[in-house]
């Protein structure tokens, strides 16, 4: 993958909004600054990856259990945390014509990238990222709450419940998938950093002993997702943070950093945490948050070892990587063309088959329509039966199916059907009766 030439954020995100993977939110009132829908393609990717997250981290292991906890939750948890005293960024503006940036990703000595004007910036101050609102008919101090900016910390809070109900014993993990609110100071780069997003995250909880094992067993979980979800991996990065700017309960930090068209930045990070958030959560509440050996009896808190993963930047990363352009053949007078292709793993590709009629007329049209209409029952499938047979396949492989299905006149007699490998562009010629079976072992 690593010898193409990587395609630009300009044509990523033309093609995301022409294909219906990811385009501006509210565009018919002009947008909304760094908010983006997911179409219906970039939706079945985005849910593909989820789903696929949760089978491999909560329902393939037998030392994980996951949890789907309210969004607002009582303040005092963000108290406890930190997060609202200490979850700011510096924050400096422009004295000429008042634009904000972050302090710690420009240099005040240089003009300001909007105005121009040099040397007019204000102290840097921090601000604090929390999204806040009012619960209830009145908007008072009584009534605030906050989005969570993490889904972090309903693990550590709903620990004891976990442990009571669903009998857990160390090492386990909690997981949980779930949308998380920042303001942002400077959001950008399409869905790469937004102030609403989504989070996969895992607390999982040790004995301080064996620290060092689940960090290095975390870091290769990370390491294996990204290769089952096609993110290039000469483009992946770990980055070591070293003593004095880890956060300063973590004895260990590695962000997984990726290469992207605006330069090395954060994908994922894998956290130490030793047990900071369980005893800051367990002096706040005054609830006893030890867990108990049952084999030992010692009473201890646990430390807990966090792989967390950002859902929009797995999307993006797949798509960076899986994007290819490949000269191909137009047809059989030796004539190619650039064809735009998305090698999305099978696994998470958004329409795993497109059933394509060679021709609109009736006869086929019914076989195709019945064919792809029965196929939905296993997999998700596109049914086109618009344009030439050539552009049909180039559309295909754009979203990245990995098989198109072609039925031809020939089905009719022969009740066969041209199955073509999106990669190889392979054809091979396949009965319809056993068409299930042989998809779902090219597919699964
Ligand atoms: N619980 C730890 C935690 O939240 P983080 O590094 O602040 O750590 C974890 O966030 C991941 O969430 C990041 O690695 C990234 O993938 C994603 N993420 C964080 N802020 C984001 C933003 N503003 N937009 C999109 N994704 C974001």
């Amino acid at each position: 993958m690593s010898d193409q030439p990587r395609v630009t954020m300009e044509k990523l995100t033309a093609l995301c909004k022409s294909r219906g993977f990811v385009f501006p939110g509210s565009e018919i009132y002009g947008g909304l600054a760094n908010s983006w829908d997911y179409g219906p393609l970039g939706a079945l990717l985005k849910n593909n990856i989820k789903q696929a997250w949760w089978k491999r981290f909560v329902e393939g292991r037998l030392d994980m259990v996951g949890i789907d906890a309210a969004l607002i939750m009582n303040p005092k948890v963000w108290e406890a945390s930190g997060h609202i005293g200490g979850f700011t960024d510096p924050l400096v503006e422009c004295k000429g014509c008042h634009e904000r940036y972050r302090a710690d990703q420009m240099d005040v000595t240089k003009p300001c990238q909007k105005c121009g004007k040099s040397g007019l910036f204000t102290e840097a101050a921090a601000f604090n990222l929390m999204m806040k609102t009012w619960l209830g008919p009145k908007e008072d101090a009584s009534a605030v709450a906050y989005f969570r900016p993490e889904t972090a910390q309903a693990m550590f809070v709903d620990f004891p419940q976990v442990v009571t109900s669903n009998r857990q014993r160390v090492p386990f993990g909690i997981a949980q998938v779930g949308k998380a609110f920042r303001n942002e100071i400077t959001p950008g780069n399409f869905i790469f950093r937004t102030r609403e997003f989504e989070q996969m995250e895992i607390e999982y909880f040790i004995h301080p002993d064996s620290w060092k094992e689940s960090f290095e067993m975390w870091l290769k979980e990370m390491h294996d997702w990204m290769a089952f979800c096609g993110i290039d991996a000469a483009r992946i990065h770990d980055l070591e943070i070293p003593d004095g700017e880890r956060a300063h309960y973590s004895k260990r930090t590695v962000d997984i950093e990726f290469d992207y068209p605006f330069g090395r930045e954060e994908l994922y990070g894998l956290a130490y945490r030793g047990d900071f958030d369980l005893n800051a959560h367990q002096s706040a509440s005054g609830k006893d948050l030890r867990y108990t050996d049952p084999k030992t009896n010692e009473k201890y808190l646990p430390h807990v070892i966090e792989p967390s993963f950002g859902v929009d930047r797995t999307v993006l990363a797949v798509l960076l990587s899986c994007y290819h352009e490949e000269e191909a053949p137009t047809s059989e007078d030796g004539k190619t063309e650039t064809r735009v292709v998305m090698k999305i793993p099978a696994a998470i590709a958004p329409i795993k088959v497109a059933v394509l009629p060679l021709s609109k007329k009736d006869e086929l049209s019914s076989v195709a329509r019945a064919l792809a209409s029965s196929l939905t029952k296993r997999f998700a499938v596109d049914y086109d039966e618009t344009q030439s047979i050539g552009r049909r396949y180039r559309r295909q492989d754009e979203i990245g199916t990995p098989l198109c299905v072609t039925v031809d006149f020939d089905s009719l007699t022969d009740k066969m059907v041209t199955v073509r490998d999106r990669d190889t562009m392979k054809q091979e010629r396949v009965a319809i009766e056993g068409l299930e079976g042989y998809l779902e072992k090219r597919l699964v």
